[in-house]
């Protein structure tokens, strides 16, 4: 797939016309990442924006003590590493490979004569941090007013939202779970377990498929 098709399926550039796509192809890198490899480092100074071609990166804190809490997974046509751009403060969070994938990189000043250039791309740019902020918001407000069983019930409605069905086929390890809602292994796997015993959930080795929306909704303290 050529740099303009990539471009045309990232929300950020979707009202540039072809011509605009086609400039902004010219400036773009693409670059490769094996599985597991980091693609950014906390704390490191931001000379670039990222957009995801193919594959999945997580975003992430590390403790001192090696525990990870994941902030963030992204797929084809996400986008990371703006907010180094924005506001001249090193990186915020590691972004690592989940599996191997391909990127498109900007560079900082491209980046910035982009945006500057086309104040769609600033409206749009605005949308999506304040879409992240609400999923923070929704996170810490998880982890304050929700036991495990309702971060896990809750994480599981935003997957499968995610994947438009109540089938989550993303793999998902009890693992990676527990780094997404602060929880450890052993807990999300009793958890897992005592949806499954409550008719709520059913899984198998590929998936998790939702069986009961009202009831995680319910512990997950939200609307249906
Ligand atoms: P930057 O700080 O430049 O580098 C790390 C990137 O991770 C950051 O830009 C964002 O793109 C991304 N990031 C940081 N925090 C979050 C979050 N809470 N949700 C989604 N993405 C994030």
């Amino acid at each position: 797939m050529s740099a303009t098709d990539v471009l045309k399926k990232v929300p950020l550039f979707s009202d540039l016309s072809d011509g605009d796509l086609a400039g902004f192809a010219d400036v773009l890198r693409e670059r490769e990442y094996p599985k597991n490899s980091v693609i950014l480092f906390e704390d490191d100074p931001g000379d670039a924006l990222y957009i995801v071609s193919a594959g999945q990166v997580k975003v992430v804190l590390i403790g001192e003590d090696g525990r990870e809490v994941i902030l963030s997974v992204m797929g084809d046509g996400d986008f990371f590493g703006e907010m180094a751009l924005i506001d001249d403060e090193p990186r915020s969070a590691h972004v690592i490979a989940m599996k191997d994938s391909r990127l498109l990189v900007l560079r900082r000043d491209d980046f910035q004569a982009q945006v500057v250039g086309h104040p769609r791309i600033a409206l749009k740019l605005l949308k999506v941090l304040v879409q992240r902020l609400r999923q923070a918001d929704a996170k810490i407000g998880g982890l304050v007013l929700l036991d495990v069983n309702g971060r896990v019930a809750r994480l599981l409605l935003d997957l499968a939202d995610e994947s438009g069905g109540p089938r989550i086929t993303r793999r998902l390890t009890h693992h990676t779970i527990a780094q997404m809602i602060g929880s450890s292994r052993e807990t999300v796997s009793r958890a897992m377990r005592e949806l499954v015993e409550r008719g709520l959930i059913e899984t198998t080795r590929r998936e998790i498929s939702i069986k009961n929306r009202d009831g995680l909704a319910s512990l997950a303290g939200s609307r249906t």
